[in-house]
């Protein structure tokens, strides 16, 4: 009999979400307006960064970024293979192209050293004049190592525009992501720590780029294009240059300012699951949980008041939860792994399949599997379980037992036979003893 059906994600919206949907629809702005200045205003205080611009998608904001700091046809920016098509497709959106670099096995973020070695490498140096930006991806909710990049981005005067569409909101030693890198981006999407349903965010400390990127979200028209409408407006407006259509509505952002308010329970929530899979799986000999080191220090201890914003080490926001099966232990395979899990009712994802292995990036770049291989090797034993708050605690046990069962069911189990006795070696293979 099949199972009950656990979704992979599912968002939480709820009264007070709906409520203020219902709100927005009656006061009759429907579009970028006083809601959307309200949800950059929260975004700011909530991270404590200077400069806010909410636009329609996490792809929106790297795309304008990457506009913002004048990336031009034939540049390059250095990135991972380990991430989602768009810190890759927006690179290519100028005809720019991404230069992968291996990420490091205990994280899968990014590999500073690789980064630095493909600096110094003699393809390095022919093109350094072109590589004009790293864009590090925060891998399931995990920082990178800011520090290394940082400091690689400084000697090589590169600029770090960061992925963090998983990082809302994550701590690197102490430092809320936003306020790291010259530009972060943020995704909302309906699957996303907080949602606006579709939506994004870009900030940074550099004004002259927020204006850039704000002017750009709005057809590159002259400043606050959105209030043209008002009394405050004016039907008056200049193009500064060929925008795009990204702007954030009313709508979504009215969903976004709950959400917002709701960030720290979510966090706590998604927290405390992580911290039950990992005490659960930790035992199993067949799978290996997130990260392995410090892997405590960014649960917290049972029963602790979560307080993301306060803490000195490096937290992760728990976007995903990547298990790592160890394939020699087990008789079956990922895709067979995720099969059986799906019979028993379990929804399932994997992040990510590398990007040098899909069509596009192979065929236009040539890359091999074994181009990247530690992308390859670990994308091939990763499972992303459902790690939502709406999940119940019986919702979170049945997922454990999901996975312990698989796991029982099919680890590898030690040959029984015991080793052959000079008895059964065969006379001939005796005799030239
Ligand atoms: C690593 C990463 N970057 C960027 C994005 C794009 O986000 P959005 O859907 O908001 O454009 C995603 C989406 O899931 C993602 O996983």
């Amino acid at each position: 009999m099949k199972k009950e059906w656990l979704p992979f994600s599912r968002p939480s919206v709820g009264p007070e979400e709906i409520q203020a949907v219902v709100d927005t629809l009656s006061a009759g702005w429907l579009t970028t307006g006083p809601r959307t200045k309200e949800f950059e205003a929260g975004i700011a205080r909530y991270i404590g960064c200077r400069n806010v611009v909410a636009m329609n998608s996490c792809t929106a904001a790297l795309h304008l970024a990457l506009e913002a700091i004048g990336l031009r046809a034939g540049d390059a920016v250095i990135t991972t293979p380990m991430t989602f098509a768009a810190t890759a497709e927006t690179i290519r959106y100028f005809n720019a192209h991404p230069i992968l670099v291996d990420v490091d096995r205990r994280t899968l973020n990014i590999d500073p050293g690789k980064i630095e070695e493909r600096l110094r490498s003699r393809a390095g140096r022919a093109r350094r004049d072109r590589i004009k930006a790293i864009i590090p991806v925060h891998y399931a909710g995990y920082p990178c190592d800011m520090d290394k990049i940082m400091s690689i981005a400084n000697a090589h005067e590169l600029t770090v525009v960061e992925d963090a569409a998983h990082a809302f909101p994550a701590v690197y030693k102490g430092t809320v992501v936003g306020n790291i890198g010259h530009i972060t981006c943020f995704s909302f999407y309906a699957t996303k720590n907080i949602t606006t349903g579709e939506g994004g965010a870009a900030v940074t400390g550099n004004d002259e780029w927020a204006d850039r990127m704000r002017i750009m979200s709005l057809h590159g028209i002259s400043r606050d294009a959105w209030k043209r409408y008002t009394s405050e407006g004016s039907w008056y407006y200049e193009i500064a240059a060929p925008g795009f259509k990204y702007n954030l509505t009313d709508v979504a952002a009215a969903l976004g300012i709950v959400q917002l308010r709701r960030s720290d329970e979510f966090w706590a929530r998604r927290s405390g699951i992580a911290r039950r899979y990992t005490d659960a799986f930790r035992s199993l000999d067949e799978v290996e949980t997130p990260f392995g080191e410090g892997i405590d220090d960014t649960i917290g201890a049972p029963g602790e008041p979560l307080q993301w914003k306060d803490i000195a080490g490096t937290r992760h926001s728990w976007h995903l939860y990547i298990l790592r099966l160890v394939l020699g232990k087990l008789e079956i395979d990922r895709d067979k792994f995720i099969d059986e899990l799906k019979q028993l009712g379990i929804g399932t994802s994997v992040h990510f399949i590398p990007l040098h292995i899909h069509p596009y990036y192979r065929e236009t770049y040539g890359y091999k599997p074994g181009d990247y291989p530690i992308s390859h090797g670990e994308y091939q034993r990763i499972v992303s379980l459902p790690i939502y708050p709406r999940m119940s605690d019986a919702d979170v046990d049945r997922v454990i037992e999901a996975v312990k069962d698989v796991v029982h069911r099919h680890r590898k189990r030690k040959s029984l036979r015991k080793p052959k006795s000079p008895r059964n070696v065969s006379t001939r293979t005796r005799r030239r003893q």
